[in-house]
């Protein structure tokens, strides 16, 4: 009932023969997704200032930023509890929310908030480590494709007109829709309206795979802004190597996490899923990266400031999502660089050279079956026979 196409080892050759070959500059920003940006505001009704005039009033010594923590609609709760039985995903009513929360971090004057992994419409809980056969895929499958969002739709265009109306910068991650396939996608919406990062999650983390398409290495980027540089990555894709190199080398001043969820510390049976190895990576991602790191999740969230902070904002899971369902912390945005790279850096172009270089020449120079790019079709994913 899930496609599983074939991945291909035509590449590996080429690859071998290039790998000690000085990489490809990449160029910034990255011009098809500049365009492809500007035909993601189709919003009827844009901002009426201009961004510098929207900024003009905020006080850059004390910009606050906001982690969403409150599950989405229908969303079965307790944290760790995976049954879908007669549970409803519900993308109306949680884009709703989503517009309620935008409102409510942009009444305490937060400019930035931020959405955990798939918020939209929800990460689905057990698909990855539940039973085998997945029961997940035959019972809800049909259900999570139609709640997933279409870009440009309308229920899109309600969360673009909340950041104008609002004036804040909005983080998404959403299950993305196209004609083919889904993604777990991010973006970063200006308070004017203009579509600043649109990106697939690089590589889905194990039976995600099963039902999110890859993304691509060239929407791993960060962008400049008048508070900063800012950049985004999904839950697993802290853990990869590659892709934080990537974003980590464009040195941002904010980095939007997106993990599903974070339950309470101190869960012993629990391993990736458990507050202290998730909050683990949030804490080394804000060292390495020199970034402060907005971890949106439900449940546990936490906002860390950057370099080798040992203090945070965090609220753990067991407190009230009514009461508290956004983590605050304010910043002195004007102390940020804003650079878009640091040639004596950690995690530089030099750096890549010698990872290159001193990469140990007894392991064989093959590809692998994790690295190749990975697609399933909605026919695919719904029973339809694909080739
Ligand atoms: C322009 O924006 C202001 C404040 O955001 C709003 O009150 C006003 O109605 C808007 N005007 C138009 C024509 O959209
Ligand atoms: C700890 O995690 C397990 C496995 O998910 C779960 O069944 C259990 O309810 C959790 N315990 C608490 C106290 O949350
Ligand atoms: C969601 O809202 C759209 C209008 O934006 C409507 O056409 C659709 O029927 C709604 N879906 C559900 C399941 O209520
Ligand atoms: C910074 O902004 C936050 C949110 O508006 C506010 O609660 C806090 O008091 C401000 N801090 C300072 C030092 O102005
Ligand atoms: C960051 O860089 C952008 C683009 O160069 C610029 O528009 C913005 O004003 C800068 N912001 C700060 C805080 O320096
Ligand atoms: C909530 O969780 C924290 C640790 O994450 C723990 O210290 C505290 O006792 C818990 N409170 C309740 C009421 O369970
Ligand atoms: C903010 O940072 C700037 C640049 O480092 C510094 O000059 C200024 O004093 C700071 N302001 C506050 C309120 O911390």
């Amino acid at each position: 009932m899930k496609s599983h196409l074939l991945t291909t080892t035509t590449t590996l050759t080429a690859l071998a023969a290039t790998s000690l070959a000085l990489p490809q500059p990449n160029t910034l920003p990255h011009p098809k997704t500049l365009a492809e940006r500007a035909s993601l505001l189709t919003t009827t009704n844009p901002s009426n200032r201009t961004l510098d005039e929207i900024i003009s009033s905020w006080d850059l010594t004390n910009l606050t930023l906001a982690a969403v923590r409150i599950p989405p609609v229908n969303w079965p709760l307790p944290m760790m509890n995976k049954d879908w039985d007669g549970v409803k995903l519900d993308l109306n009513g949680t884009v709703d929310l989503g517009i309620r929360l935008i409102e409510k971090a942009a009444a305490e004057k937060a400019r930035v908030i931020h959405f955990p992994e798939v918020w939209f419409p929800g990460y689905p809980k057990g698909v990855i480590n539940s039973e085998t056969p997945n029961p997940w895929f035959e019972y809800h499958v049909k259900d999570y494709i139609e709640n997933s969002l279409v870009v440009g739709s309308t229920n899109w265009n309600k969360l673009v007109q909340a950041a104008i109306d609002n004036s804040i910068y909005v983080g998404l991650s959403f299950s993305e829709k196209d004609t083919a396939h889904l993604y777990m996608a991010q973006s970063l919406i200006s308070p004017d309206g203009e579509i600043l990062i649109h990106r697939h999650k690089l590589r889905p983390s194990a039976q995600e795979r099963d039902l999110w398409t890859d993304g691509k290495l060239d929407q791993i980027y960060a962008v400049s802004t008048p508070i900063g540089r800012i950049g985004m990555l999904s839950c697993g894709e802290h853990t990869s190597p590659e892709v934080t190199f990537l974003m980590q080398a464009q040195t941002e001043d904010i980095h939007l996490g997106s993990w599903p969820l974070t339950p309470d510390f101190g869960n012993e049976t629990l391993t990736y899923e458990s507050a202290e190895v998730i909050t683990s990576l949030g804490r080394v991602y804000a060292i390495l990266g020199d970034s402060i790191v907005v971890q949106a999740s439900i449940g546990t969230a936490t906002i860390f400031p950057a370099g080798s902070s040992a203090v945070w904002s965090q609220t753990v899971a067991n407190v009230s999502f009514e009461e508290f369902p956004l983590v605050y912390r304010s910043f002195n945005a004007t102390a940020f660089t804003n650079t878009t790279y640091n040639a004596d850096g950690e995690v530089s172009w030099g750096t890549l050279q010698a990872v290159n270089q001193g990469f140990p020449e007894y392991i064989p120079q093959v590809q692998g079956g994790l690295v190749p790019w990975h697609e399933d079709f909605l026919g695919g994913l719904v029973g339809e026979e694909v080739d």
